[in-house]
């Protein structure tokens, strides 16, 4: 049987989890966070007090690096790292940063791209991040760039912050996510862009359930020509 793929990627805070997870729910299709993955790594480069841009110190972490995935009794998506639940750790501002820093070594994005093609390989997806268009999916059945002006993403991960009673300062947390989108798009190996033929959504002027139905038609339109 051939699965169904759907590649969602954008730069931070464009919604790209939430809107993921309500379309695969939709659809009825595994959701996979890869930046969930990255995160997890960013851990454990953190753990270990290694400099995450230097590939000297992150790839020896590598090997033997037991990291695992799966779905909770709520459906939602749980990372496990050396077999701890860091589903929450991951989340933390500070892994953002490292995330970003250490998925710019291309040994890191190397190791986990079997990973990720594994799951649309056995599953039929709904798979966001920064490459899954570009890179680890290209020949998804449909492609999307999402987007949104840096300010009102900015907007949205702070309310998302407060939400999980995160400390934020609204300032700081445009500053990163500026500083993180310039990362995830300047860097050699695979950096953050619109894919070929991938459908542009920008939700700057758009609520979470005006995105939700723009994407939806967008999805079948693809799907169900
Ligand atoms: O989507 P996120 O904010 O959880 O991702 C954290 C970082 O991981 C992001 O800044 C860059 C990196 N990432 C990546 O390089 N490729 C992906 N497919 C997903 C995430």
């Amino acid at each position: 049987m051939r699965y169904h793929s759907i590649a969602i990627d954008g730069p931070a805070g464009a919604g790209k989890s939430t809107l993921a997870r309500r379309v695969a729910g939709e659809l009825g299709f595994l959701y996979v966070d890869t930046g969930a993955i990255y995160r997890t790594v960013a851990l454990k480069v953190l753990r270990a007090g290694a400099d995450p841009d230097d590939p000297d110190q992150v790839i020896p972490l590598l090997q033997g690096l037991d990291i695992a995935m799966d779905y909770g009794p709520d459906g939602e998506q749980r990372m496990f790292l050396e077999g701890e639940d860091v589903s929450r750790a991951i989340r933390e501002n500070r892994v953002s940063g490292l995330a970003s820093r250490v998925s710019a070594i291309p040994a890191v994005r190397d190791f986990l791209l079997d990973f990720q093609r594994r799951q649309a390989r056995e599953h039929n997806v709904v798979m966001d991040g920064r490459d899954i268009g570009t890179v680890v999916l290209p020949e998804a059945d449909v492609k999307v760039f999402l987007t949104a002006a840096p300010e009102a993403r900015a907007r949205r991960r702070y309310l998302e912050l407060l939400e999980r009673g995160q400390q934020a300062d609204p300032d700081a947390v445009l500053r990163d996510i500026v500083a993180r989108d310039r990362q995830d798009e300047s860097r050699p190996v695979a950096p953050l862009r619109r894919a070929e033929g991938a459908a542009l959504l920008d939700t700057t002027q758009l609520d979470l359930e005006q995105s939700l139905e723009r994407l939806l038609t967008l999805i079948k339109e693809k799907l169900e020509p």
